[in-house]
């Protein structure tokens, strides 16, 4: 029976990855599932971790463990955002193939590509210009985790594929003010005005800026159907085909909890990228195709959001 190792397993994805795997098993699929929380298995320390992948023998892993985090979590610890995310993904990587895995899929991001790569960013954008400086350290990490999958498929054979998320959202997400992405944050935001019955809410920029969001649920059904039937040394991208002004953003987010203030835009604070939008036909060609349509997206979020984090 297939064994998955779902490293990372309580994130924002891990957790749509089992979601999407209990469904599979549900369906009569012969699957196990394997996870291991970071207080059993700190996956940054190699040789407790290849013990753990040679012990265990999944078939299948999925590399989902990673530091994460928005711009000021990415200025703020740019060693952990390099150091922890190299060790975990070489741990895995390295653990997997000495561990005779057949098939590993590891999560990197959209932030690997070049700042001012055409748009939509294709595959092959990669390496052909400078990153983004402000999770530069994050994507290197990234990049070395894709070449690293790329050299286990050219020296030894192995059947390890990469794929490049666009920005992601949904239940479990990360809302701290401090630490988190733009979606979360905004909804977060939103909230805590409505609760304190705020007149206003001020947001950085312009919101002119477009980005692209994709619910993790269908991250997961990529993730599926990448494990299942992709083979390729080169990185795949998934994304949600369209972007959004971030002024739109914070409209939907807004409609979606509810929030009747003013909202009003700090242009004086810079609007980073004008656009990011991922080239994700090579997917779409595969014949996966996103279900959730953001605004039905953002307000289920935004429940979840209610029910498990806003008390705290
Ligand atoms: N979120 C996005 O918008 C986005 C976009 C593109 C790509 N991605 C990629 O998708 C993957 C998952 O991201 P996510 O948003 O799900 O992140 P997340 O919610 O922060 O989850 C990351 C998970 O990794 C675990 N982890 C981190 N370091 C670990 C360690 N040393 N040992 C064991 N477990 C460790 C965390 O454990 P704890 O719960 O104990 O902290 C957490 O469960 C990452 O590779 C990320 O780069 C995410």
């Amino acid at each position: 029976m297939p064994r998955l190792f779902i490293a990372g397993h309580r994130g924002l994805v891990g957790r749509a990855l089992v979601r999407a795997w209990e469904r599979r098993i549900a369906a009569g699929e012969p699957w196990e599932i394997l996870t291991r929380t970071r207080a059993e298995l700190d996956l940054r320390d190699e040789a407790a971790t290849r013990r753990f992948l040679h012990d265990e023998k999944p078939t299948h892993v999925i590399v989902a463990a990673a530091k994460v985090g928005g711009i000021k979590a990415n200025n703020d610890f740019p060693v952990e955002f390099l150091l922890d995310n190299l060790r975990v993904q070489n741990s895995l990587i390295e653990g997997a193939w000495r561990a005779g895995v057949e098939r590993l899929l590891f999560l990197g991001s959209s932030c690997i590509y070049p700042k001012h790569a055409p748009q939509p960013i294709r595959e092959d954008a990669l390496l052909t210009g400078p990153l983004e400086p402000t999770n530069e350290p994050y994507a290197l990490a990234k990049i070395a985790g894709l070449k690293l999958c790329q050299a286990y498929r050219r020296q030894y054979g192995a059947h390890f594929v990469t794929a490049m998320p666009t920005n992601l959202y949904g239940p479990y997400d990360n809302f701290d003010p401090l630490t988190s992405h733009v979606l979360p944050a905004l909804i977060h935001k939103f909230h805590v005005a409505k609760a304190e019955n705020r007149p206003a809410v001020t947001l950085w920029g312009t919101g002119a800026p477009r980005r692209e969001f994709l619910h993790a649920d269908d991250l997961a059904g990529a993730c599926a159907l990448l494990l299942d039937r992709y083979d390729d040394e080169a990185p795949i991208n998934v994304g949600a085909g369209e972007d959004i002004a971030i002024r739109d953003l914070a409209e939907l987010v807004r409609e979606a909890v509810g929030y009747e203030g003013a909202l009003e835009w700090d242009s004086s604070q810079p609007d980073g990228t004008p656009r990011k939008l991922l080239d994700s036909s090579r997917l779409l060609a595969l014949g996966w195709k996103p279900r959730v349509h953001l605004r039905e997206g953002i307000a289920a979020t935004y429940r979840w959001y209610q029910e498990h984090r806003a008390a705290a």
